[in-house]
Formats: C-alpha cells, structure tokens, sequence
C-alpha cells in the first residue's frame, strides 16, 4: 500500500485568507506538476539528484509515486498545485530505515508557513513508514531551505563539495541534513504536526 493511503488525506491548512488541500501526489497530477516545475528557478531544482525538468525524470517520479516506491503528497489551492513533497527510500537497501525527503513549495508561496507544514505532515508520513530517520539535501546557498529544516530540528551532517553543476557548467556544494525521526514522535504535539494539517 502506498504510504500515503495510510493516513487520512485530504488534509487542509489555512494559509491566511487561502486554505491549501494537502493530499497524495497521483499520475493523474502529470500535467499540474509539468507546470509546477517549469514555473521554478533551476537553483531550486538542483538538490534532487536527478533533473526534474526533464518530462522523463517526472515520469519516473509519478511511476514510483504509483508502484508505492515513493510516497508524495500535493499541495493545491483551487485546484492549483502550489507545492509537493517526496519521501524516497529503498526497502531492499541498508538504509532501509531512513527516508530522503524533497519539498518544493511554488515561489509565490513562501514564506507563508506552507514548506514548515509540509516538513511536518512527512514525519507523521514517514513515522507511519517506520523510518528512523529523514535526510535531506540542498544547496548551501538555499538559506531559506536551510533555515525552515534547522528550525524543524534537522541538522548538518556533510557538505559535498562542488558535488553538483547548473545548466552553465557552475559548480555548487551540497549540503546534507538529517532528522532522527523515531525521536520526534514523543515531540510531535511540541512541533505542533497532529494540529498543523486537520483532515476535511
Ligand atoms: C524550502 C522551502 C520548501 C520552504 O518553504 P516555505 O513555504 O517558504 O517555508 P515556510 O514559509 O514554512 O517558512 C518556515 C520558516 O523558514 C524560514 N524562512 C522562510 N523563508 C525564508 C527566507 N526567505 N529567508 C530566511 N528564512 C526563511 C523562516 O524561519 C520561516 O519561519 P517563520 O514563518 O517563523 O518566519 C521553499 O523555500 C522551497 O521550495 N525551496 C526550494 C526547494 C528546496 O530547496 N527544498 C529543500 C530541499 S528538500
């Protein structure tokens, strides 16, 4: 079962006068999510490790999301798909406990608390997953990124360098953090996870 049909969806969170649908990612979402990336500054789309303006690396992305490799929610506001999410892990691996998360929120929406709660609806998703642990990846120059995951209690854990380069050849480093997520779960009332997204 994918992991996401596991927890009651679709959730919904008042962003100011906007409410935001948060629910599963689905094949369906193809042409939303095509739109959705074409709209981002390729900065942004530097910390997954694959090139997500490429139609096939989206393919693959919705294929996983429905074979339940990956589990993926959206974010949508009248009908709009404003942010998504990703939890990548491999059972058959020796990480098999931990989780690599993704969240990328639309540039017109930041800022407005959508990312934080988006973070926080993955460690319910990736408790129920019996993950351990959450890593994700961005560039050290991605200080908003940065600072939204310090605050949810990530930390560094590695910096590559010059580990990956833009379309004009420039080099940037990466930046690695990660989460105990088995050690939130007696915390999850402090970051505020089961009040953040209340199910419509
Ligand atoms: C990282 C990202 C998901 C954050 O989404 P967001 O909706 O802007 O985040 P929030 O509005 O919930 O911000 C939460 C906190 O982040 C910090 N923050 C947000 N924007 C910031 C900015 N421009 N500068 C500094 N700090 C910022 C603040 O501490 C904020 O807390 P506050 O609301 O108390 O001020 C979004 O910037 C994004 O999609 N970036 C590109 C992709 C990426 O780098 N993803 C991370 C790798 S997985």
């Amino acid at each position: 079962m994918n992991h996401a049909e596991s927890r009651r969806y679709p959730r919904s969170l008042a962003l100011g006068e906007a409410t935001v649908q948060i629910e599963p990612l689905t094949p369906a979402d193809a042409g939303a999510l095509d739109a959705f990336v074409q709209a981002l500054p390729v900065q942004d789309l530097l910390f997954v490790r694959r090139d997500l303006s490429h139609p096939k690396v989206r393919e693959s992305w919705l294929a996983a999301v429905a074979s339940g490799e990956i589990t993926s929610l959206a974010a949508r506001c009248n009908g709009e798909l404003v942010g998504c999410t990703a939890i990548v892990s491999d059972p058959l691996s020796w990480s098999r406990h931990v989780g690599e998360l993704r969240v990328l929120v639309a540039p017109a929406w930041r800022g407005r608390g959508l990312g934080r709660a988006l973070i926080q609806e993955n460690f319910a998703l990736a408790l129920g997953q019996g993950l351990a642990k959450l890593c994700v990846t961005m560039t050290v120059d991605q200080r908003a990124a940065i600072a939204v995951f310090e605050e949810l209690g990530f930390r560094a854990e590695a910096v590559l360098r010059s580990h990956v380069k833009d379309r004009d050849g420039q080099a940037f480093d990466l930046a690695i953090l990660s989460h105990d997520v088995a050690e939130v779960q007696g915390r999850l009332e402090l970051y505020g996870v089961s009040q953040a997204l209340q199910t419509s």
